[in-house]
């Protein structure tokens, strides 16, 4: 497939994961990805290593970086026409636990920067009907102990893609994938065990990869979801499903 042949698409956390994943799969059809992200290193090797990848440095918490993102990519490329707003923080504590820093980092790099991404690129990726996937949570929907700044931001993201998908109609697609749990560095720490109860709680029984969110956030932003916009596609194995 080639359905991103002659774009311009921005993945916001690139580096690795899942943001590593929609690089390789963007790029593997055709399109030109920027790679926004504040761990160089890593996100330096992606862009070595993957033919049409390159490496700016954004802090998406921060609305120059953005600035500067949107520059690099319009001067180089003339146009962008995918976000993908994937980058985030996560710290956990019941509220009387957690700093107060680190629920504004976490609202800030979960929640804002997808504020700030539109505010940046909106006239670009309306002048091309573009579309934009934020990557959500299933803790947007569902409770935890330890998760309220994430749920928060996550919960604040999915009504913020709505939102979007109103404000930029009809010219720009606004949708988010809902991952359930995902073999990233996120459980790379963790025992078997742990791993094994974290994918016995989805109906697949065993853990998403990273290239099936991406391969799902690159149907959204296709123009197979031509019709698609204002929407949650949950890509978690049948977790909420269980959960409900
Ligand atoms: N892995 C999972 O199980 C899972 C489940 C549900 C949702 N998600 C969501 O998927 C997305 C990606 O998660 P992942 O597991 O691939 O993460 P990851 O930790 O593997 O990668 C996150 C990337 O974001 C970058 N980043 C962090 N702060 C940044 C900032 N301020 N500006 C720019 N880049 C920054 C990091 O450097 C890193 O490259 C996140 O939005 C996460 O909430 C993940």
């Amino acid at each position: 497939m080639s359905r991103f042949a002659g774009k311009t698409v921005v993945v916001t956390g690139g580096a690795m994961g899942i943001g590593a994943a929609c690089v390789r799969r963007f790029a593997s059809e055709g399109a030109v990805v920027y790679i926004a992200d504040v761990d160089d290193a890593a996100a330096a090797d992606v862009a070595a290593e993957v033919d049409g990848a390159r490496f700016v440095h954004c802090d998406v918490s921060k609305a120059e970086d953005w600035e500067g993102l949107a520059e690099t990519a319009l001067r180089e490329q003339g146009r962008v026409d995918v976000l993908v707003s994937n980058a985030y923080a996560l710290r956990f504590g019941a509220p009387h636990e957690l700093p107060e820093d680190d629920w504004d980092l976490v609202q800030a790099v979960t929640l804002k920067a997808a504020y700030l991404g539109m505010r940046a690129l909106a006239p670009s990726l309306a002048a091309v009907d573009g579309s934009v996937v934020a990557v959500s949570s299933v803790h947007a929907h569902a409770s935890y102990p330890g998760f309220a700044a994430y749920a928060a931001a996550k919960g604040g993201l999915g009504a913020l893609v709505r939102q979007l998908a109103v404000e930029y109609a009809p010219a720009v697609r606004v949708n988010a994938v809902v991952p359930g749990p995902i073999m990233t560095r996120q459980f790379a720490g963790m025992s078997p065990e742990s791993i094994a109860d974290e994918a016995g709680r989805t109906l697949a029984n065993r853990m998403g990869r990273p290239e099936e969110v991406a391969a799902a956030i690159a149907f959204l932003a296709s123009a197979d979801a031509a019709y698609i916009t204002g929407a949650e596609l949950a890509v978690d194995g049948g977790w909420q499903v269980r959960h409900r």
